[in-house]
């Protein structure tokens, strides 16, 4: 899905960026353009949702062909995982000792689901309770 374009100022509400129904199926994994941005947007085992950054930090590889699992999204290329808040928790091919993993971190956004619509916080500070219907795109 596409949605709203970069604008100069930041957004002051939240922003519909796709369907819940987007997310059925036996692969909840979709690319969700917003803001100027490549993102993905994924539901994880526990049901919860991440919108992060759909290319890989570490040599670009498109997170919408990762494996689904452990909670989040397993790059196809080398195995980085990570998890709904952009956070890379696993670098298969660093030494087991490595902390390296805990310094990566992909852009992430709040989302929240209303009435069978997905919406993202790309505005300044905490998001907001998403109480009404909110703008769309
Ligand atoms: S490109 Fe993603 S782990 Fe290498």
């Amino acid at each position: 899905m596409t949605v709203a374009t970069q604008d100069a100022s930041p957004p002051t509400t939240w922003i519909q960026i796709a369907q819940s129904s987007d997310l059925d199926g036996p692969r909840p994994v979709v690319p969700v353009s917003a803001m100027g941005q490549a993102l993905v947007l994924f539901r994880d085992e526990e049901g919860e949702l991440g919108l992060i950054g759909r290319h890989c930090p570490h040599r670009g590889a498109d997170l919408c062909f990762g494996r689904h699992e452990n909670n989040g999204l397993r790059c196809p290329f080398h195995g980085w995982h990570f998890d709904r808040n952009g956070k890379c928790t696993e670098q298969p091919a660093e030494p087991a000792d490595s902390t390296m993993y805990q310094t990566i971190k992909l852009p992430s956004y709040p989302v929240s689901e209303q009435d069978g619509a997905i919406f993202a916080w790309f505005g300044e500070g905490a998001a907001p309770a998403l109480t009404a219907a909110p703008a769309t795109a």
